[in-house]
């Protein structure tokens, strides 16, 4: 089976020509199947699908990793370019009213910013659901991952609006998408606000493969202690990851710090970013 990965949309963009916005965008292409998981901020991924000649209109369908603006946004102006019905796989939980004070002392809306009937006029139908599910032979969403790991947690900046009231969100939307290849796991990472070594774990339990060949996307470790980015990057060295492709919420430290330990086996993903497996 090959494999291709491409960003659509990233921070930052890997060359000339190319937007780069907060948020991310990744299209997956596997053997006979296409889908697009996140959709990044606004219309940075759309913009650089026609700027790379990539056609959208060939995906079968969009995985949101969980309800933030920086990976919904963009939802809209793809449905606008594809002009046809989509079917769009996330957790129920993507409507909870969000919002975050990670970037400032006020609290902010952080989460889908469009109503789901306007998204449905444009085409697109949701299955939402907490459960993997399984899009082919071997390719699965992760469904709710489980937080296993003593060093990983939840930022306390972020938080759900339920009547008035502001409550710590438990992000019970947050997603993954696993790939069995067969070099090993390829994990596709949105935000991984549950803790990237919670979901490389959920990845080997729910797919029953032990060695994990890639990971991809955003690890959220911008604002990870000393002590967890020590016991990540020890657990990433425990598996023999062989391709490191970080992006978005990794951030710029914990980034380089990975590039320092991983050496040739490390890149950075960012828009434009393809990867052939
Ligand atoms: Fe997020
Ligand atoms: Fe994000």
């Amino acid at each position: 089976m090959s494999i291709r990965i491409t960003t659509m949309s990233e921070n930052t963009a890997s060359r000339m020509g190319l937007l780069g916005e907060w948020g991310l965008s990744i299209l997956i292409e596997t053997s006979g199947q296409r889908i697009l998981f996140d959709t990044g901020r606004s219309f940075s991924a759309a913009y650089n699908a026609i700027e790379m000649g990539i056609d959208l209109t060939q995906i079968s369908k969009i995985v949101f990793s969980h309800g933030h603006l920086d990976h919904t946004g963009g939802l809209l102006p793809i449905l606008k370019l594809i002009r046809k019905p989509i079917e769009v796989v996330a957790h129920p939980d993507i409507w909870q009213s969000k919002y975050s004070t990670l970037s400032g002392r006020l609290r902010r809306y952080c989460g889908v910013p469009f109503s789901r009937e306007i998204a449905e006029g444009l085409g697109a139908s949701f299955k939402l659901t907490g459960a993997p599910l399984w899009l082919s032979k071997n390719v699965v969403t992760s469904g709710e991952i489980p937080m296993t790991t003593k060093y990983e947690e939840i930022d306390s900046g972020l938080y759900v609006k339920e009547k008035d009231k502001f409550k710590l969100d438990p992000l019970r939307d947050d997603q993954a998408l696993f790939i069995r290849s067969e070099k090993g796991l390829i994990i596709i990472l949105g935000c991984a606000h549950r803790g990237a070594i919670n979901t490389i774990r959920h990845a080997q339990e729910l797919t029953g493969v032990e060695d994990v060949y890639a990971i991809i996307g955003g690890t959220h470790l911008m604002a990870a202690s000393p002590l967890r980015m020590d016991f990540t990057i020890a657990e990433l060295q425990r598996l023999n990851i062989q391709r490191l492709g970080v992006s978005h919420c990794t951030g710029m430290a914990a980034s380089a710090l990975l590039a320092q330990t991983f050496g040739e086996r490390f890149f950075f993903n960012n828009a434009g970013t393809c990867s052939n497996f």
